[in-house]
């Protein structure tokens, strides 16, 4: 075969190698921004902008779409909400009983009720990356994302304060929704 043969062949080859790597994942290069802009409608919604936008990038990716995705972010996020509301309960009223103030993290905690409707009022369930298998809609998913904005914020800024912050203007319905609860 002629020189000029063989390098069709190969200009063929990574052109077919190209081509199925895009197919594999619902052409990335579209999906990846609509996927930027997504996060950048998410950062206005939230009053927040990310330094280190790849914490969000991360806190919007689901277990089941990649390794690197939010669960640990999660958590993190979770304990913030707690104690954002732990603090603020303590600071409204210093004799709240354990009881009352336990009750208060509870409903802030409740998956059906409070995380998730928060995060399906964000529209999380529209940018959240998870596998085609995976319902982006339900509870644990959205609210595992919504969590994860808040350990992202943590992260981003090195302290949990600001993610309270944003955590309250979100929850409280700075996002443009009415007071709810
Ligand atoms: C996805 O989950 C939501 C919430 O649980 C549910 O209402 C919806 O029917 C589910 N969609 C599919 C295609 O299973």
């Amino acid at each position: 075969m002629s020189p000029r043969g063989s390098l069709f062949i190969m200009l063929l080859l990574v052109l077919v190698i190209c081509l199925s790597s895009l197919s594999s994942k619902q052409s990335p290069l579209l999906d990846s921004s609509a996927f930027s802009m997504a996060l950048d409608t998410l950062q206005n919604q939230i009053n927040y902008k990310f330094s280190k936008i790849d914490l969000l990038r991360r806190a919007m990716t689901h277990s089941s779409y990649s390794q690197e995705n939010n669960k640990a972010l999660s958590i993190l996020g979770e304990r913030v909400i707690e104690t954002s509301v732990s603090l603020s309960s303590l600071v409204k009223d210093i004799d709240i009983t354990a009881k009352d103030l336990n009750n208060k993290i509870l409903e802030v905690s409740r998956v059906e009720t409070s995380c998730a409707f928060d995060g399906l009022q964000l529209g999380l369930q529209k940018v959240v990356r998870v596998s085609r298998k995976t319902n982006s809609s339900t509870p644990a998913v959205v609210c595992g994302s919504f969590r994860a904005i808040f350990g992202a914020i943590a992260i981003d800024k090195g302290n949990s304060d600001d993610a309270g912050s944003v955590f309250w203007y979100v929850h409280g319905g700075g996002s443009g929704r009415a007071m709810a609860m």
